[in-house]
């Protein structure tokens, strides 16, 4: 039987998650809750991983294009990163006093990211946009923040939307929203509240769930840049999920912008706990102001980790081999919406690409789409962008577009 025809089944994990549900609130909560898959088509747990593949509590492999939901980016235990932090571990980690790796990890970012002369470590991206928003604040003495309706920044209350737990709309007093790609609704707003915006903080191109990846419009972040520069508003950019994988230089440089503040978090340390937020010199004293820390943020591990990812990015030029698989992978599967009379959309950069069925009204064809193909042995999550990185080669992506080709006779049975 060719791999494409086995059929995967889920049963340890369907086990193994309503027990965790008697413990631990949701059994598996936030992004990497299943509950938005369809139940008993999709892993919940992982037993092992390596490379762009792991192997679920059920025994079956997958080839894996979450990548963690971003942060692996080399391949799962990748020798050269793991081989640093095995070394910095040998010596200390989490200790009284920082080590020199955090200074050194600091003038590394400064050296690499062109807007960058500061940086400033923590552990997730949502504590990297919190603290660039408090920075903002701190640096402008002005209270209100503007950010892109539908962009993710984190789980802090300021970007939570109502309706979730706990969430009031006091938390969202000074946050104004406006739509992606509007530099007019942008300018709008700037007149209503001059003087009174401490900053602008957004994505680097609309990265939204359950839709199209919409890049930016020619002139959008330039018109951004120049009604900050204008207004004093300080330009944040929240590059946690594209950061390094479009380009070593940050998102800002790949776009033709220079934000104030940048995010970063996910491919920073392929795997190791750690974020980072850089920043111009006219920021610097300000954001020394903001207290913000936490138990674990001068962890020396993730950061020797991060140096070796650096570099192993930077060697092996990542963007760019991630660009060229995500695009074969792109093809391939327009290709097989063509032979099958099913148009599709692939949206988004190359590496972080996000596929859907152009006449698919609801969803409906996607969820059986990337459920079939999971059940074959590659993980493609129905609603949320995907990852490539640079461990998926030619060979993987061909097997992949056989479980695509058997899973589109699927969709076209039961539609
Ligand atoms: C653009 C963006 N910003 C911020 C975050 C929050 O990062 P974290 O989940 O590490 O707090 C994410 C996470 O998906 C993200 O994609």
């Amino acid at each position: 039987m060719s791999k494409a025809e086995k059929i995967y089944s889920f049963d340890k994990s369907m086990e193994l998650f309503h027990r965790a549900a008697r413990t631990i609130p949701g059994g598996i909560y936030g992004h990497f809750s299943p509950t938005i898959t369809v139940p008993g088509s999709f892993p919940y747990y992982t037993a092992e991983a390596k490379g762009c593949r792991y192997l679920d509590v059920d025994g079956n492999e997958m080839i894996d294009y979450m990548c963690a939901f971003g942060p692996m980016v080399l391949g799962y235990r990748n020798k050269t990163v793991d081989s640093a932090a095995a070394t910095q571990q040998a010596l200390a980690d989490c200790t009284t006093h920082p080590g020199v790796v955090m200074i050194e990890l600091a003038e590394r970012l400064v050296e690499l990211i062109p807007t960058a002369d500061w940086a400033f470590f923590g552990k997730n991206g949502g504590d990297m946009t919190t603290y660039a928003i408090l920075a903002a604040r701190a640096h402008t003495n002005r209270k209100k923040i503007v950010m892109v309706r539908g962009h993710y920044h984190g789980v802090a209350p300021w970007c939570t939307a109502l309706g979730f737990g706990g969430i009031i709309p006091e938390d969202h007093y000074q946050i104004i929203q406006v739509d992606w790609n509007d530099l007019d609704e942008f300018e709008k707003v700037v007149a209503e509240h001059r003087g009174d915006i401490a900053g602008f903080i957004a994505q680097p191109y609309h990265h939204i769930n359950f839709g199209d990846q919409i890049m930016p419009a020619a002139g959008y972040w330039k018109g951004i840049e120049q009604i900050c520069r204008r207004e004093g508003i300080v330009l944040i950019l929240d590059d946690v999920r594209a950061g390094f994988r479009l380009s070593m230089k940050g998102s800002g440089d790949y776009f033709g912008f220079e934000p104030d503040l940048s995010c970063y978090c996910k491919a920073i340390a392929n795997g190791y706990a750690l974020s980072a937020c850089v920043g111009r010199r006219e920021l610097m004293n300000a954001a020394s102001k903001v207290f913000f820390t936490g138990s674990f943020w001068t962890s020396q591990v993730p950061m020797a980790a991060a140096l070796a990812t650096l570099s192993e990015l930077e060697r092996t030029d990542a963007p760019g081999r991630m660009k060229e698989t995500g695009t074969l992978l792109g093809d391939g599967l327009k290709e097989l919406g063509r032979q099958y009379g099913l148009e599709v959309t692939f949206s988004g950069p190359p590496a972080i690409p996000f596929m859907r069925f152009t006449e698919d009204r609801d969803f409906y064809w996607q969820q059986i789409f990337c459920s079939e193909v999971t059940k074959r042995g590659s993980f493609f999550h129905p609603h949320h962008n995907w990852f490539i990185s640079t461990a998926h080669e030619q060979e993987d992506i061909e097997e992949t577009l056989n479980h695509a080709e058997a899973a589109i006779k699927v969709v076209k049975r039961e539609i």
